[in-house]
């Protein structure tokens, strides 16, 4: 027996001991081998004699060998039963595979200019407000001891009731919130408490492809509802659903903002139907013009349930996310909540208390939403420059930008020709379930004026043939 090499950090008495047990679970050692005397088994291994004994109290602690006085020290566990295979498959449930069969790869890669979207804007991050709230309730949270409201603390609760109500045109009480994971926590909770095999979620097409693989790995039926230049199409939805997933205020990814007729008429299906409406509100923070719409939640809170995130308005690294639901849905989130991550990060939400309640997140996205319209702006312009004739939808919010395909391009060829400019888009086809019009976005928020001029001229030099 050999001493394999020491896994990083390990000291040299583990890696005795592991070695002994490794000998004696796979059959090297079988039940009731006696172990040669110390000093040779030490110099066998190469190892200090006080290392060897360590290791093999260690070993009597665990129960592997049992020291028997004059006699030596015995094997007293039988092996375990060999390793099966390596093909062998992993157990996956019916979910896991349905949550592995919806991921979409990406494709990496290294470009000059690279406009894909779904990239941190680190420039953007109130770091001075958010580092100073996270430092003042560091010692509060600790001595709180265990968090044990499922919702998230209450003060956080009010004060986000308080900014969507009077942001957002919310009909919101605190009762109604409850703090998740972003966006993504929210609607794995609500998938998971109202989706099952045999039941239909609706989501418009082309869609946040996050919101679709986690409705439809629950085993739903995910219908796509197609969206044309005012968002999401009413007349299309399927007769009965139980939930809807819908982005009325920015769509994603084409920008449309949908009009009170289909709003109202999202409320007359929902009330008929039974659904409760999933609205993501992932732009609202993030509007560049004067006010966002209100939300629909604030139309229908008994049909709606409000989706949020500060993962893009504050900063990736805080999962902060809520969702405003009526009372009895929260009842059963917050019943049900215990079985998964049993309560919020309460450091992140006690911060997040700080900043919306003393202003600086109001102020902070004053300055963000003027540095991001600025940006915007800019390739706007220089998309006019340099590639004539062509239509962006420079949406009211958000970070990126829908840019159609002129007649007869694909995706493919758009992205291929970026390439080969050095230049990185991020195609539509992924979003979509069913039929779409072909269009590349172009994240623009986390790269300085100077990159979005350049980007913009690449693609006027990679497409300036006009064919496909
Ligand atoms: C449409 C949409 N909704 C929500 C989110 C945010 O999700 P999360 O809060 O889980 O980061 C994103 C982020 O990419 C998004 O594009």
């Amino acid at each position: 027996m050999t001493l394999p090499p020491a896994q990083p950090g390990e000291t040299r008495h583990a890696q005795v001991t592991r070695t002994l047990r490794g000998a004696i679970t796979r059959g090297l050692l079988p039940e009731g081998t006696r172990l040669p005397g110390h000093r040779r088994l030490a110099d066998h291994l190469g190892v200090a004699r006080n290392t060897l004994v360590d290791a093999l109290a260690q070993l009597e602690l665990e129960g592997y060998v049992q020291a028997q006085g004059r006699s030596g020290t015995r094997v007293s566990v039988p092996a375990h039963a060999p390793l099966p295979p390596a093909t062998t498959t992993l157990p996956l449930s019916a979910w896991a595979q349905r949550a592995l069969a919806g991921q979409i790869e990406d494709a990496g890669g290294e470009y000059l200019v690279d406009f894909r979207v779904g990239q941190p804007v680190p420039d953007l991050y109130p770091e001075a407000a958010w580092t100073q709230a996270l430092a003042r309730r560091a010692a509060q949270a600790l001595r709180a001891g265990q968090p044990d409201d499922p919702l998230g603390p209450l003060e956080t609760r009010r004060a986000l009731a308080a900014h969507l109500n009077a942001e957002r045109g919310a009909q919101v009480t605190p009762d109604m919130i409850l703090l998740t994971g972003g966006t993504q926590g929210a609607l794995d909770a609500l998938a998971r408490v109202f989706l099952e095999t045999g039941r239909v979620a609706a989501v418009e097409d082309p869609t946040y492809p996050g919101a679709r693989a986690a409705l439809a790995a629950t085993g739903a039926q995910v219908q796509p509802v197609a969206v044309d230049d005012r968002g999401v199409q009413p007349d299309l939805l399927p007769a009965q659903a139980t939930l809807l997933y819908v982005t009325p205020g920015c769509q994603y990814p084409t920008g449309a903002a949908l009009p009170a007729a289909r709003r109202q008429a999202l409320i007359t299906w929902a009330r008929h139907s039974g659904a409760f409406i999933l609205e993501d509100d992932y732009a609202a923070d993030l509007y560049h013009a004067a006010r966002p719409p209100a939300v629909l939640q604030g139309v229908a809170p008994d049909r709606v349930i409000l989706l949020g995130s500060f993962s893009k308005s504050l900063a990736p690294v805080t999962r902060s996310g809520f969702l405003a639901a009526p009372p009895d849905v929260v009842r059963v989130l917050a019943a049900t909540r215990p079985l998964t991550d049993r309560v919020p990060g309460r450091l992140d939400a006690l911060a997040l208390a700080d900043v919306l309640g003393s202003g600086a997140y109001s102020r902070h996205l004053r300055r963000a939403r003027a540095a991001l319209t600025h940006r915007r702006d800019v390739l706007v312009q220089a998309l006019a420059e340099h590639l004539p004739g062509w239509t962006p939808h420079p949406a009211p919010g958000g970070l990126h930008l829908y840019l159609p395909l002129p007649p007869g391009w694909t995706e493919l060829h758009a992205l291929n020709g970026a390439a080969r400019q050095g230049v990185a888009l991020s195609p539509v086809a992924p979003l979509a379930q069913g039929p779409h019009a072909p269009a590349v976005l172009l994240g623009y928020a986390h790269l300085n004026p100077e990159q979005l001029r350049g980007g913009a001229a690449r693609l006027g030099r990679a497409w300036q043939d006009g064919r496909p």
